[in-house]
């Protein structure tokens, strides 16, 4: 009965990681300070104090993770380029030192027969731009667009695959909304105009990139998750079109539609920001891409609650929409609570195939937090997240039978990090990092990725 769950031929296995998350050397190599730094070190925004300064000091352990990468047999790796290590300042002239960084990581995997994936904005914006307004103000799309031209045209020879933003929904809404993520803000209408912001950014970098060589992949990396009614009632699937509108469309529609979803529109009324977006805008924003970075954790299921106040309760990310409530089922969790749900990846997949058509889609983030601890014998036996995985890359098997044009999956994270406001206690690695030592020792679930990736796909039929 075994039989096996095998992917496409040319299928892309990656992982993925960011800059802020695992490089560390905040003060080194000319590095300038981006508003991640000035967000830890206030106290009470990062769990334990933390801060990304010595992050798993990838910056100068790069070529051991490269070898420990081909030891795993990946095919792909997405990281992340640290604008304010390429601009301290955030405009202006690059810092070569910078750059050089990133073309000694990209040679290092390129020496390995590993693909390089570059996204080149995740969340780590220079603080010299914030102080001069940050995405709140439309000047650092241009920014954006200079910084991204500049580090395209010094890797483009050695990177095919690039992405503009990681999920702008969380730089926009956790970090001008609910006020939990760098910059800190907490004012609703403001984090509508930093969407806004964002996405003019990526409209304005393709632009420029695709000017200085139109060879080279361009996409966009964006969080998105299925959100389902409480029950059948007409009140419940209203609230879930809100939220899979403020989440989901508000992204997807500008970037393949060409405008904004006018029930979106409606509800954000007031709040303005989106109504500053002329043509121009839209047309950028909507430049054709090469490919959609799919970035997955969960589901959500919502609820009416009419009682509750629609604008003004406490600072949320959920802008516009105080009364929804989020209903927590007695799915399992992860140590983060987030609940575990393969059938919703499938399920988004199919939805992106069918609403939005001709897109070749990756997902580009997938995966778990648990309390890893090392055993006597320095193994790391990660059940719950070979579970997860297996799962999730069932669910994207389905997806691919089901007629989705899915070409690879990149497991978040390669290496425990630096998890944002969570600090180091949510290890999201397949390899587990001692940060004292920074000795990594690849746990059970690496091993396992490895045996799927060089059988191409899964033990057991689908
Ligand atoms: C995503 C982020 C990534 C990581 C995972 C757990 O939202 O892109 O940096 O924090 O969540």
């Amino acid at each position: 009965m075994t039989g096996e769950t095998l992917f496409p031929a040319g299928f892309v296995w990656g992982a993925a990681t960011s800059a802020y998350q695992i490089e560390g050397a905040a003060a080194q190599g000319g590095r300038g300070p981006s508003i991640w730094d000035t967000f830890a070190r206030v106290p009470g925004r990062v769990a334990g104090g933390h801060t990304g300064e010595v992050a798993a000091d990838h910056y100068h352990r790069y070529r051991q993770d490269t070898a420990l990468m081909a030891d795993l047999g990946l095919g792909a790796y997405r990281f992340s380029v640290a604008w304010p290590r390429v601009q301290p300042e955030g405009r202006g002239p690059v810092n070569p030192q910078g750059l050089d960084f990133y073309r000694r990581l990209a040679d290092s995997l390129l020496e390995h027969g590993i693909e390089p994936w570059v996204t080149l904005y995740h969340w780590d914006l220079p603080q010299a731009l914030q102080d001069r307004g940050g995405w709140a103000s439309r000047e650092t799309a241009g920014r954006f667009a200079d910084y991204a031209a500049a580090v395209y045209g010094a890797l483009r020879d050695r990177v095919a695959n690039w992405t503009t933003l990681n999920e702008p929904w969380c730089a926009a809404f956790l970090g001008h909304a609910a006020g939990i993520h760098a910059p800190g803000v907490q004012d609703p209408a403001t984090a509508v105009r930093a969407a806004h912001h964002l996405l003019v950014a990526h409209g304005q970098a393709t632009r420029a990139m695709r000017a200085i060589d139109a060879g080279p992949r361009l996409g966009i990396n964006l969080n998105l998750d299925p959100v389902t009614p409480a029950s059948d009632g007409p009140a419940d699937a209203d609230a879930a079109r809100r939220i899979d509108g403020v989440y989901n469309r508000l992204f997807l529609d500008p970037l393949f539609r060409g405008s904004y979803p006018a029930d979106v529109l409606v509800d954000l009324g007031g709040l303005g920001g989106l109504e500053e977006a002329g043509d121009d805008d839209l047309a950028a924003i909507a430049a054709p891409l090469d490919l959609l970075g799919v970035n997955y954790y969960r589901r959500w299921v919502v609820a009416a609650r009419p009682e509750w106040p629609r604008l003004g309760g406490p600072p949320s990310p959920w802008v516009a929409a105080g009364d929804v409530e989020f209903v927590a089922s007695d799915r399992p969790r992860t140590d983060l609570g987030w609940e575990i749900d393969p059938s919703g990846l499938d399920e988004l997949l199919l939805r992106l195939h069918t609403e939005y058509p001709s897109l070749p889609l990756y997902v580009t983030e997938n995966g778990a937090a648990f309390d890893d601890v090392p055993d006597a014998q320095g193994l790391v036996p990660d059940q719950a997240r070979i579970r997860f995985l297996d799962g999730h890359l069932r669910a994207a098997h389905r997806a691919i039978q089901g007629g989705v044009d899915l070409r690879g999956y990149f497991v978040w994270s390669l290496l425990d990090n630096f998890e944002w406001a969570e600090g180091y206690a949510m290890r999201f690695g397949i390899v587990y990092v001692d940060f004292p030592t920074q000795r990594r020792t690849p746990k059970d679930s690496a091993r396992w990725y490895r045996e799927a990736i060089a059988r191409g796909g899964l033990n057991g039929s689908p």
